[in-house]
């Protein structure tokens, strides 16, 4: 009886059981209770695989890192995930006051909203299409690029950065 129940009790500590053995996984299990706790996290999954795939191209296009072969790949993620992104910024889950995470003004200016999301769109289009068609990959990068950091800079409430240590 006691052995049956195992396994749950293990799972609830966070152990992971399999052919390597029961592995235990550091990061503790986090406290999500709210929607708005769990539309959040998947956002910020999501932004976060924008940000690696566009990273990785980033290494192969600016710091030519030899691995040119997996643009393409790597542009198809960025493809998916931006033909998402209209969907995360579910109403009612901007961040709390005081906090780091997604501006109201969201939500109060859909149609600029809308205008950074489609430009974004199009700018992952055209630099999966440059890469396709061998065009000029900087010029594309730096036009994704463009559109992360405009969307950042009207909707994105950034976490203190930590203040450069004196010298
Ligand atoms: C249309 C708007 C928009 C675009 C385009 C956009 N982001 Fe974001 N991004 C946001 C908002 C809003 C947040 C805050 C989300 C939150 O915390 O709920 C965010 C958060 C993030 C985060 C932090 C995630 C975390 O764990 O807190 C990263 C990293 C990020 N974005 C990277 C990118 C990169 C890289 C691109 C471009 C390839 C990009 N974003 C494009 C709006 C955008």
């Amino acid at each position: 009886m006691i052995i049956a129940l195992l396994p749950a009790v293990v799972l609830a500590q966070s152990v992971v059981p399999g052919p390597w053995g029961n592995l235990k996984d550091h990061i503790k299990p986090l406290e999500i209770t709210t929607d708005h706790q769990r539309i959040t996290l998947y956002r910020r999954q999501q932004m976060l695989a924008k940000s690696a795939h566009f990273r990785a191209i980033e290494a192969v296009v600016i710091y030519d890192a030899p691995f040119k072969g997996q643009l393409r790949g790597q542009a198809q993620a960025l493809l998916g995930l931006a033909g998402t992104l209209d969907t995360l910024f579910v109403p009612g889950t901007e961040t709390q006051i005081g906090q780091h995470g997604a501006k109201l003004e969201i939500w109060q200016q859909p149609e600029e909203f809308g205008q950074h999301v489609a430009g974004f769109r199009k700018a992952v289009d055209d630099l999966a299409a440059a890469i396709e068609s061998g065009g000029d990959l900087n010029a594309a990068y730096i036009g994704v690029r463009h559109q992360c950091l405009a969307c950042h800079q009207s909707y994105r409430i950034f976490k203190p950065q930590p203040k450069p240590r004196p010298l």
